[in-house]
């Protein structure tokens, strides 16, 4: 019988990957490229978009080869994707304008100021569930509109579009079909979280033209068929990454969370039909929509760096050779020293939501080795993950009782450890550990009927590691009121 796969795509910060995955949900080839950042000035992060999507290009036919099948094998292809990154691209020439500004790039930070003055500023979080941040995608449209002569001209003639990348991915795939999910559209600050569809008001706060917006599509069905690379496959579901990997980790029930530890972390309870509005720093966003079935939304708590943290104690400080060196160096202290680095390299993301605060390694004195720096590395991700998760807790009004966790930096023992710890709650890893791909995977072949129901990929789901919590609690509270203290240094930096 020929074998019939799901491909997935998971468009990342640095790589791009494409997985073929069997009806039991095992990878059975795995082809990855990197493509480059480039950082123009402190603070700004920009990718080439005709980069990613001539990685994409060489990826894909490479996944098939190495699996030994052909396009008419494959019964969907999912996209996943780093979120929030904005290219505008131009409709005739399919050549993007400028290069593509990232989620991490805090330069529309003094705009946002201004926004917060402005008349309709309240009313924002209420309509799109996001704080006036420079995470999100609408400031960098308006950024990019307004110093660009003659852009916001060729843009409300719809000559020129806006997407996100796994919009720019289907429209060059297909030769045409502009269209986003509802997940990467419930990043940009332009959709309406009750309606799901473009809102006027938000629009018009950040003077984005409708013509350049793509169509909101639900994050699982048909939006059209590959035309260009590999011809004929059906792209069959999309989600913003981080929504992926909630699928991936089959949280489809209110209650269930998870959080991936990748260049920044993303933490993200399913909240069920009805958007909960955060009090406490949290982010409300759709989680997936499956079909015409209601959306389901989730509350995220967003971190902004935690694996790239490592990446700069590699490539900027050049302290270790390889990231999983980290744990190594870390283990030869039995403590940080008390030393306290605060990654706020994009300013802080949740809870704070400060876009001025920047990086501090606090507590330093002669005593301090690159062992006690590495360690304070990687309890950085650790206590970033508390604090969001008591902003959680506070929010839902229940404890969270275990955290599922996947990602590149759930491979350190050391790191998952110092979570069950500062947590104090179990922490639980699955056996599939590319959970980003999985879950584009399961929502592509849950759209054309590869997979028949949600509870059929429930059972896939198989614990492959369990990190249980043994810090004493009088130290938990000691360290923890530390690091916050690290933190109040990061706010109003050089103002
Ligand atoms: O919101 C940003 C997030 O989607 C990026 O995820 O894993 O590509 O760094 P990642």
């Amino acid at each position: 019988m020929v074998q019939r796969y799901v491909m997935s795509i998971d468009q990342g910060t640095t790589s791009t990957r494409c997985i073929l995955f069997d009806a039991r949900g095992r990878l059975v080839s795995v082809v990855q490229r990197e493509h480059q950042q480039h950082f123009p000035r402190p603070g700004w992060v920009e990718h080439d978009a005709t980069e990613i999507w001539r990685n994409l290009a060489r990826i894909v036919p490479q996944a098939l080869a190495d699996a030994g099948a052909t396009a008419d094998q494959i019964v969907g292809l999912g996209i996943a994707n780093q979120r929030e990154t904005t290219v505008l691209w131009d409709r005739h020439t399919g050549n993007p304008v400028g290069r593509a500004i990232v989620w991490q790039d805090t330069r529309t930070d003094a705009m946002l100021e201004q926004l917060a003055r402005e008349p309709g500023a309240d009313r924002v979080r209420q309509l799109c569930g996001l704080p006036l941040a420079t995470y999100f995608s609408a400031p960098r449209i308006r950024w990019m509109l307004d110093r660009t002569p003659g852009l916001r001209e060729r843009a409300e003639r719809g000559d020129v579009l806006f997407g996100t990348i796994e919009s720019w991915l289907i429209w060059k795939l297909t030769g045409g079909v502009h269209v986003t999910d509802v997940t990467n559209a419930s990043r940009t600050m332009l959709m309406n979280l009750r309606t799901l569809s473009w809102d006027d008001e938000l629009l018009g706060f950040f003077g984005v033209p409708r013509a350049m917006l793509p169509e909101i599509r639900s994050s699982t069905e048909v939006y059209g068929t590959t035309s260009e690379v590999v011809p004929g496959i059906r792209i069959a579901a999309a989600l913003g990454d981080q929504q992926a990997a909630l699928f991936g980790q089959t949280c489809f029930a209110p209650g269930e969370a998870k959080c991936t530890y990748g260049t920044g972390s993303f933490l993200l309870l399913n909240t069920g039909p009805e958007p909960v509005l955060s009090t406490h720093g949290m982010l409300t966003t759709v989680g997936f929509k499956i079909g015409d079935e209601p959306a389901v939304y989730a509350l995220e708590g967003s971190i902004a760096v935690t694996g790239s943290l490592v990446q700069w104690f590699r490539d900027g400080l050049e302290l270790i050779g390889s990231a999983p060196e980290i744990e190594t160096l870390a283990r030869t202290v039995d403590d940080n020293g008390g030393c306290y680095i605060v990654p706020a390299f994009s300013g802080l993301f949740a809870p704070h939501w400060h876009s001025e605060a920047r990086g501090v390694i606090a507590g330093l004195t002669s005593y301090i080795t690159k062992g006690h720096l590495a360690r304070a590395v990687l309890e950085a991700t650790g206590w970033q993950t508390r604090e969001v998760v008591d902003a959680m807790n506070a929010d839902s009004g229940l404890a969270l009782k275990t955290l599922k966790v996947d990602g590149g930096m759930t491979a350190d023992n050391l790191l998952m450890q110092f979570v069950a710890d500062v947590l104090d709650v179990p922490v639980v890893r699955p056996m599939v550990a590319e959970t980003v791909s999985l879950g584009a995977a399961y929502a592509a072949g849950l759209s054309v009927g590869y997979w028949p129901d949600l509870e059929g990929l429930r059972r896939n789901w198989h614990r492959a590691g369990q990190w249980l919590p043994a810090m004493d609690p009088a130290r938990r509270t000691t360290e923890y009121g530390h690091w916050r203290q690290a933190v109040e240094l990061t706010f109003g930096w050089m103002r």
